[in-house]
């Protein structure tokens, strides 16, 4: 009999608990589990989902184990897997990182630019202290990490924990990569063998192939140059709201800038900020509609199915985004050599690029163990915009690490999304005035 793992969701009062819960149920024969633990260091929040999340576990195989808990030796002693996704702050405060980027005239987002630097300043102690907690309590387990701003994250793991078992991961190539294969007329993203390059949220597919070795790349760029990600019929796509849906249509413009590969959708907010700002309401962001979207749909699911008392009609669906969990937590485990993209140490992978920067790549990932394909010399476009990128993230951890205004201003002076470093300047003192208690005190 395969052997039978426990796992723990760091964050477990996060939206995305309860599909990441049935995607890893609905996936035993591959990744068999004894016990799911749940752990959050506000517990109101995370009740309101534990009761929903045991239900659903309970209803699905009585013998695994459920703990919700706050206290991280409950938490972290035998675990093998730790799924991480913190949100230090909480939308809250990415409510203030979108908003007063916007107030200064710059893209205002999750991840990418000012918003993507003040929340990159919060996350990293939170990070590093369940990255403890996980190796104090179960030094064996791996950290499954897609807590955002995954490419700072990676940085500062990278150079504060440079020897944990922690592997950064995004979703975003699930999700672009299945909107790929609805294009192309595939069942499934695993029917495409691809080729990619570049950083969190910042990258280009260079080849797509069918399993006969067909480069269907060229095929994919004809049909983004007239639709983006979409496709030719929008209503069949499959974008969880309009924001994403415009995301997918702006890929047309994309494209052109380099109509040899394909880019990560993100790339938006660095090559057209202008077009980003203009369509952004400073007063009701992403956040916002998160809040009063996915949020409220989670939480409400979550309350209904705990006074009723069972989850047989429940409307959550399963994380298939979150289907590279599994495949990564199996591929550690089982010595699959799935081949996957990971956020890792270039190392020479990215030839005319850095040893020391964290770059999204293939990797071939087996029994507790990943190794980054080669890819060879990259463009000059591209490269100029990673490096300009990856000096931002560098600095942002000095700046953290060192407790620097002057590497902030320089990170926030940096970004491509900032005009000057006046703008600079002004977004530093709103933000460090915003993130009271949660960034270190610059000097
Ligand atoms: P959320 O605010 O709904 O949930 C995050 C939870 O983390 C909260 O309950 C919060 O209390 C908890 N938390 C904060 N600091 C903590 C700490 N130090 N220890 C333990 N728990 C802590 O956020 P969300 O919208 O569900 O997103 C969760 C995270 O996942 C975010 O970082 C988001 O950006 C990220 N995310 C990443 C990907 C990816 O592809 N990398 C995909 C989706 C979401
Ligand atoms: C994608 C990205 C994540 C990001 C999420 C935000 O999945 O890969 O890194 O957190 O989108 O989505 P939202 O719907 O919260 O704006
Ligand atoms: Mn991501």
């Amino acid at each position: 009999m395969k052997q039978k793992f426990s796992v723990v969701i760091a964050g477990g009062g996060s939206t995305y608990t309860p599909e990441i819960i049935l995607m890893l149920l609905d996936n035993l024969d591959k990744l068999p589990l004894r016990c799911i633990k749940l752990y959050d260091n506000d517990e109101d929040r995370q009740n309101k989902l534990a009761k929903a999340c045991e239900i659903i576990v309970k209803e699905k195989d009585p013998d695994i184990e459920f703990v919700a808990t706050t206290d991280p030796q409950t938490a972290y002693t035998d675990v093998d897997f730790c799924l991480a996704h913190i949100r230090v702050g909480q939308l809250p405060m990415r409510e203030m990182d979108e908003k007063i980027s916007l107030k200064h005239g710059v893209v205002g987002q999750e991840t990418c630019g000012p918003g993507g630097i003040a929340y990159g300043m919060r996350s990293i102690a939170g990070v590093l202290e369940n990255i403890d907690y996980m190796e104090k309590y179960s030094p064996n387990c791996w950290m499954l990490n897609y807590s955002n701003p995954a490419a700072i994250v990676a940085e500062a793991t990278r150079r504060l924990r440079p020897n944990s078992r922690v592997i950064n991961i995004c979703d975003m190539p699930i999700g672009l990569e299945n909107s790929y294969a609805q294009i192309l007329g595939f069942k499934d993203r695993k029917e495409m063998d691809i080729r990619y390059f570049g950083l969190n949220h910042f990258g280009w597919y260079t080849s797509i192939k069918d399993k006969d070795g067909n480069e269907l790349l060229p095929k994919l760029i004809e049909h983004q140059l007239k639709y983006g990600n979409c496709p030719e019929n929008e209503a069949e796509g499959n974008y969880t709201d309009d924001s994403w849906m415009e995301t997918a249509r702006k890929v047309k413009d994309l494209v052109r800038l380099d109509p040899t590969t394909t880019p990560n959708s993100y790339l938006q907010y660095y090559l057209y900020g202008d077009d980003m700002v203009a369509h952004s309401d400073p007063n009701y962001t992403r956040a916002n509609q998160v809040m009063d979207g996915r949020e409220k749909r989670v939480f409400g699911e979550c309350a209904r199915i705990a006074e009723v008392g069972t989850a047989k009609d429940t409307t959550l669906e399963i994380g298939i985004h979150a289907s590279f969990i599994v495949d990564l937590a199996t591929a550690l485990a089982f010595n699959t050599h799935e081949r996957m993209l990971l956020i890792v140490e270039n190392n020479g992978a990215i030839e005319n690029f850095p040893d020391d920067a964290m770059v999204e790549i293939p990797c071939i990932v087996g029994k507790d163990s990943y190794e980054p394909l080669s890819i060879g010399k990259i463009p000059t476009f591209q490269k100029g915009l990673m490096e300009q990128q990856v000096a931002v993230e560098k600095l942002v951890v000095d700046a953290w690490i060192e407790h620097s205004y002057l590497k902030l201003w320089q990170a926030l002076t940096l970004s491509k999304t900032v005009p000057s470093a006046n703008v600079a300047k002004a977004l530093l003192d709103d933000l460090i005035e915003a993130n009271k208690g949660y960034w270190p005190e610059l000097k």
